[in-house]
């Protein structure tokens, strides 16, 4: 056998130290095969050698973006594991990876921000962000700032993340509105992909009386008038917003507009077409409704897309039976499917042998699922508006429902959760994600002292909250939501911190909420190197479903459920 199809047979069937000779050999042979580093990158993930897997998945990408392995182990790595290492390849691999629609931006944003930052010109212009106010400060923005590519991609892709970067992006704008900077063309270009970010994060950066005075006045009569304006409101809000997309612009300002708008207008077309299957009666569903529908949840770009069926065929692993059986499709129920992502990372995962139901109580949301279906291609996936509380009212059951952040904010997780177990199948499975008080500690300092200020959920309370723990001393709480990706968008930022309606729970309460449905608990869906640490604590034949132990876990460890208790229950019996 060839020694690199031996080491991908070694590593599948769970050996990796079988698979160090016969790698070592096939890359004494072909040292520049990407297939031969692709498989370097996986096998030492597999022995835990972090290091030298994202130097071995960076060089076979760079060789060949195609590699779709290499590209989820990368992405899925960088998640936690930051690039801090600049080296041509290294950027180039990353902006590439930025680029494609088959990859969600946000692992790659703190790599590519931490790349950009270090950056002379870059920094030079992020210390600029304090300079003496009577100066434009646009004039102190070194030209290889504005042309960085790294820089540029994270402000038009996803979401900046880094405060200070925030800083001056928001001196930046209001420079750019209250002055008249010359235009020249690496400024109208940076001036797009600011307002790109403007509009990304929902206009989220703090502004003054002043600044909101002068965009009352604005009509957007030229380019500059129209990226002044793009960069504090919604292109969407504007009365002749169609108009915009026939008149002519400069190419970046044109690029702006239609990605802003046509989105939008599909959008409108779509929430037409939108049925329901429940009006929303309940009063805490139809506040919760207001909130997404001011505020889809989450706005997201891209998606690192799955292998087709692949959670179909891990669930089958876990249960060791089959699941689409028969002729008939497996039901997949996305209970508060929100924006999308969840619901069609469901459809591509469970593959097409199931038709997977979305039902969101915000019609705005569920506009925004179905134009992102479109754009991934997905056809296995129907969305319906309605309660949750009301499922009851569908024809169908289901043999998996997903319910992730959404008991959380419900009147009643017990009467919400009996509601779908009322609609599952016998044997069927339930997929949750609840917060854990412990984890949310900091959240809940946070909203206490939101209180204590008197501070509203108005977007311009939001913004200037946060203005004032960016600006703010240093606290161990300002580390911890400045270091938060909800912090830096205002949807993400009012789920984070301004939610009218929030359930937490301890994992003993976890356990009575199961209970008290005819559920128990199956399996953890548990960051990545979590359950080592828990079987080092409590040794190797520890159960992983036993919650007793995992509470004592979560006390020793009480971030650990940060990302909320994602977890797979069944159907006692
Ligand atoms: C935090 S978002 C989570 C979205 C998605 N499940 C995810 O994990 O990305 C909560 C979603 O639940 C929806 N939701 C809340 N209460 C609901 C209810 N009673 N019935 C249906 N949807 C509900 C909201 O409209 C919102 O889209």
């Amino acid at each position: 056998m060839q020694p690199l199809a031996a080491a991908r047979r070694a590593r599948v069937a769970g050996r990796p130290q079988d698979a160090v000779a016969p790698l070592r050999d096939a890359y004494a042979r072909r040292p520049n095969d990407p297939k031969v580093l692709e498989e370097i990158g996986l096998t030492s993930v597999d022995l835990g050698d972090l290091g030298n897997a994202l130097g071995a998945l960076v060089r076979a990408l760079d060789l060949d973006p195609e590699l779709g392995d290499a590209r989820r182990t990368l992405c899925w790595m960088l998640e936690s594991n930051q690039l801090t290492e600049e080296s041509p390849q290294v950027v180039r691999v990353v902006q590439a990876l930025l680029d494609r629609d088959d990859v969600a931006p946000q692992p790659l944003v703190r790599s590519a921000l931490n790349l950009a930052l270090r950056r002379p010109a870059v920094q030079q212009a992020v210390a600029s962000r304090d300079a003496d106010p009577s100066v434009d400060a646009w004039e102190l923005l070194p030209e290889a700032m504005l042309t960085d590519g790294l820089l540029r991609r994270v402000l038009e892709r996803d979401l900046n993340r880094d405060p200070d970067l925030e800083r001056l992006l928001v001196r930046l704008r209001r420079d750019f509105l209250l002055r008249a900077p010359d235009l020249t063309p690496a400024r109208l270009s940076f001036a797009a992909s600011l307002a790109q970010q403007a509009h990304n994060n929902e206009f989220v950066f703090v502004e003054t009386a002043e600044e909101q005075a002068a965009v009352r006045r604005l009509v957007p009569d030229d380019a500059r008038n129209l990226l002044r304006l793009a960069m504090y409101r919604p292109l969407t809000e504007l009365a002749d917003a169609e108009d915009l997309l026939r008149r002519d612009w400069p190419k970046p300002v044109a690029a702006l507009i239609e990605g802003v708008l046509r989105p939008h207008l599909e959008e409108l077309d779509l929430k037409r077409e939108l049925q329901s299957f429940s009006p929303i009666e309940d009063g805490v569903s139809a506040l919760v409704s207001d909130h997404y529908e001011h505020n889809p949840y989450p706005r997201w770009f891209s998606l690192t897309v799955p292998q087709r069926e692949h959670r179909l065929r891990a669930l089958e692993g876990l249960l060791g039976q089959r699941l689409a059986t028969g002729g008939g499709k497996l039901q997949v129920l996305v209970a508060g499917g929100g924006t999308g992502k969840q619901s069609i990372l469901a459809a591509i995962a469970y593959g097409d042998s199931a038709e997977v139901l979305a039902i969101d109580l915000s019609r705005t949301s569920l506009a925004y699922s179905m134009r992102k279906a479109r754009e991934y291609n997905v056809r296995n996936l129907k969305h319906l508006h309605g309660d949750l509380l009301e499922v009851g009212r569908l024809p169908q059951a289901f043999d998996i429902v997903e319910c992730t952040g959404v008991l959380v904010c419900v009147r009643d997780p017990q009467a919400a959760l009996a509601a779908l177990v009322a609609k599952l199948k016998p044997g069927g499975l339930i997929y949750l994600a609840l917060y854990s008080e412990a984890a949310r500690a900091d959240v809940v300092a946070a909203r206490q002292m939101i209180a204590e200020l008197g501070i509203g959920d108005s977007p311009d309370e939001m913004r200037r909250f946060r203005h004032t723990m960016i600006t703010g001393p240093d606290s161990p709480l300002r580390t911890e939501l400045l270091g938060s990706p909800g912090f830096y968008s205002l949807s993400t930022c009012r789920d984070f911190l301004f939610h009218r309606v929030e359930h937490r729970f301890s994992l003993a309460q976890v356990d009575g909420l199961l209970r008290s449905c005819g559920l128990r608990f199956f399996c953890w869906d548990l960051p990545a190197g979590v359950l080592p640490r828990f079987r080092n604590r409590f040794g190797a034949a520890a159960d992983p479903r036993d919650l007793a132990l995992w509470e004592v876990y979560e006390r020793e460890n009480p971030r650990t459920f940060r990302g909320m208790y994602n977890f797979w229950c069944r159907q006692e019996g």
